[in-house]
């Protein structure tokens, strides 16, 4: 067993776990101080007062580590990436910033196509080494947890391509999720054709080969409409992939409506919804995932978090990494836009960037928050929580307890 001892404070965020990330309120945080963790096999043994081990824990102790007077909280889910590209888009950038829409450069078979051209030239070794440095880049933030999407292949080689790289990344746990409905490749004639040929050929290849254990779609103007979708997603749940949608990002499409409908486990995106979708999003068991990174990249609007959360919405946030729309990996910017533009309170943003996005990866019951039986995944920060999401430039997160090693994050 493994002791982690001498925490100023420890933020279990069980008050949050009880809820199920809903209405957070601050003592959800559930902080503790003078309290202890101990470890066993990758996962929390037992938490109490430091003083109070009991003796038959007492006697399996075979390393102590102290936390020198530091915070201990659950590690980072990053619930929502597409991680495995290659290539950039600088010039459709500038296009964007000069006022050319995302739908017209794609239309001109720009933003997800062109990443399509890189993903199919570059040799899977190197579109793996590529992908672990983004790994590392997310793991010395603080994250365990990575869900990374395909999406940039659109075909079966090059889609199976992205999803054998997601499997050989070290470092984190890797969540792979199937969008190869992210864009219709041009060698089909409408998105129905193209989501057919996916559900025949695609899907019993990635089933087989274990590839992916979700199913993603982009229900948008000039992409999927939601009947593709519905018939689309209904397939990919017999044969057991859980559902995500990236849904009313730019334009309201029924993405919203279709996840609740199909019991999907988030809703991403979610900025256009009103107040309709808000009310069926809080009372049934989605999540909301909220990429505010990818609203401040897009010139667009900031989904609509207060009212999320205090109709009882449960919410996640992620960087939304991608070439095109986010092409970031700043966990600590995120959570700031989401104080600032979302006007989230800080222990919403500490849960939705923890607890929250678990649920998206249907991990709840693993990680999320510090409670027996869940994962040893915690994080130590230096100072003070509060220090949490203020600073783009510094933070205050030392270190990652992951795996049963304790790592000092560099700055
Ligand atoms: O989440 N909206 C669709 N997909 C991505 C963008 C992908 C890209 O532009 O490469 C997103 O924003
Ligand atoms: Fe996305």
């Amino acid at each position: 067993m493994i002791l982690i001892k001498n925490a100023k404070q420890i933020l279990t965020l069980e008050g949050a776990a009880r809820k199920e990330g809903r209405r957070v309120l601050d003592q959800d945080l559930s902080v503790l101080s003078a309290h202890a963790i101990l470890i066993e096999k990758n996962k929390i043994k037992w938490i109490g007062p430091q003083q109070k081990i009991p003796k038959p824990f007492f006697k399996k102790i075979k390393k102590e580590i102290s936390a020198k007077n530091k915070i201990i909280m659950p590690t980072f889910v990053e619930c929502h990436t597409h991680t495995v590209f290659a290539g950039e888009r600088y010039t459709e950038f500038e296009m964007r910033n000069t006022g050319v829409s995302y739908q017209e450069i794609a239309s001109r078979g720009g933003g997800i196509l062109s990443t399509r051209k890189a993903i199919v030239e570059i040799p899977k070794v190197d579109l793996l080494k590529l992908t672990q440095k983004r790994v590392d880049q997310f793991t010395r933030q603080g994250v365990a947890t990575i869900e990374i999407k395909s999406g940039y292949g659109l075909d079966l080689e090059n889609e199976i391509k992205c999803l054998e790289v997601m499997k050989k990344l070290k470092g984190a746990n890797i969540i792979k999720t199937f969008l190869g409905a992210h864009a219709i490749p041009k060698e089909f004639g409408n998105g129905k054709e193209y989501l057919d040929f996916l559900t025949e050929f695609v899907f019993p290849e990635v089933k087989k080969k274990k590839l992916a254990e979700r199913v993603d779609i982009f229900i948008e103007k000039g992409f999927f409409s939601k009947e593709e979708g519905r018939q689309y997603l209904r397939r990919a749940q017999k044969l057991g992939f859980d559902l995500v949608v990236h849904a009313d990002q730019l334009s309201l499409s029924g993405g919203t409506d279709l996840a609740v409908e199909l019991g999907a486990l988030s809703a991403d995106h979610i900025i256009q919804i009103q107040d309709k979708e808000i009310k069926k999003l809080a009372n049934s068991n989605v999540t909301g995932v909220l990429l505010p990174l990818a609203d401040l990249y897009m010139k667009c609007a900031y989904p609509p978090a207060r009212k999320l959360i205090d109709a009882g919405a449960r919410v996640a946030i992620s960087t939304d990494f991608n070439p095109g729309s986010s092409p970031s990996q700043d966990i600590q910017l995120t959570g700031l836009l989401a104080r600032l533009e979302m006007k989230m309170t800080l222990p919403e943003v500490i849960v939705a960037y923890t607890l929250g996005a678990a649920y998206a990866l249907n991990r709840q019951s693993l990680e999320g928050s510090l409670e027996v039986g869940k994962k040893a995944q915690m994080l130590f920060l230096e100072d003070s929580y509060r220090g949490l999401f203020y600073s783009s430039t510094e933070t205050c997160v030392t270190h990652r307890f992951f795996e049963d090693r304790l790592e000092k994050l560099d700055k």
